[in-house]
């Protein structure tokens, strides 16, 4: 990589780019493309310890201008996220669950707390398309009929549309469009199957699916946290990632044995 033999760029920005570009799936050669400019400009304008002091101060400049925005577009999510709290109080607590759930799955996983943060944004708004299901639909009592069942599996794709014209840092929009896919693909919206699907999405489907069943909907009442994490083990490596059900099993366990 041409960063790495290169000298004259400050550590703390290569660093930050690569999460960005990590986080951004973005090709090693899209990387490489992006320092080797930034480094080009350093050599024609770098030419006195002047232009050195300086060039360090636009790289401090520029560290802080990325942290602003992250922050920004973090504030854009939970904006959005009290969006959807106003109109359907069970959305949004169901979302802020399976946001601690999988965030904790991810750091079990031992995922970058970059990679965990976007899990963290992707849960808190992952289910934001309900905003196109009517409210009657979302609260009523008892079992849906077809239409309304085949209504409520268009929130992925409408979250999807919402969200795909944001630029995050993270694949929010794909993650939130991938979130009842399956690692068969028995799953939504395009049946999408294994690694197909980002992991991300991955982690957010066992979390949503436990948090889900746990706890209590509309048109039934809670199942009970054994009867959620029984349907993860016995669904392990047919609808959900083995290494998240583990993980999740993990974790659930050691917090209830915590408890006694
Ligand atoms: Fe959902």
């Amino acid at each position: 990589m041409i960063y790495g033999e290169r000298k004259g760029l400050s550590e703390a920005i290569i660093d930050k780019m690569h999460k960005k570009a990590d986080n951004m799936n973005m090709e090693d050669e899209s990387k490489d493309k992006i320092l080797s400019e930034i480094l080009d400009f350093r050599e024609r304008h770098v030419d006195s310890a002047m232009n050195e002091t300086r060039c360090r101060q636009a790289e401090e400049t520029l560290i802080h201008v990325l942290d602003k925005l992250e922050k920004t577009m973090e504030n854009v999510v939970y904006a959005m996220a009290k969006i959807v709290e106003m109109r359907d109080p069970y959305t949004a607590s169901h979302q802020q669950r399976v946001s601690t759930l999988a965030c904790t799955i991810a750091r079990d996983m031992g995922l970058s707390e970059e990679q965990i943060d976007g899990i963290n944004m992707a849960a808190v708004i992952h289910d934001i398309g309900k905003i196109g299901i009517p409210a009657e639909i979302l609260s009523k009592p008892g079992r849906w009929t077809e239409y309304e069942y085949s209504m409520s599996k268009t929130h992925p794709k409408v979250g999807y549309e919402i969200l795909k014209s944001i630029d995050f840092p993270w694949p929010i929009a794909q993650t939130v469009l991938q979130h009842h896919e399956r690692m068969d693909g028995s799953g939504y919206p395009h049946g999408l199957s294994g690694e197909e699907i980002l992991l991300e999405a991955r982690i957010l489907a066992v979390a949503d699916v436990v948090e889900a069943m746990a706890s209590h909907r509309p048109y039934r009442p809670s199942l009970g946290i054994n009867r959620a994490l029984e349907e993860i083990s016995e669904k392990k490596g047919i609808l959900y990632e083995a290494r998240v059900v583990d993980s999740c099993l993990r974790i659930l366990t050691k917090e209830r044995s915590d408890k006694f």
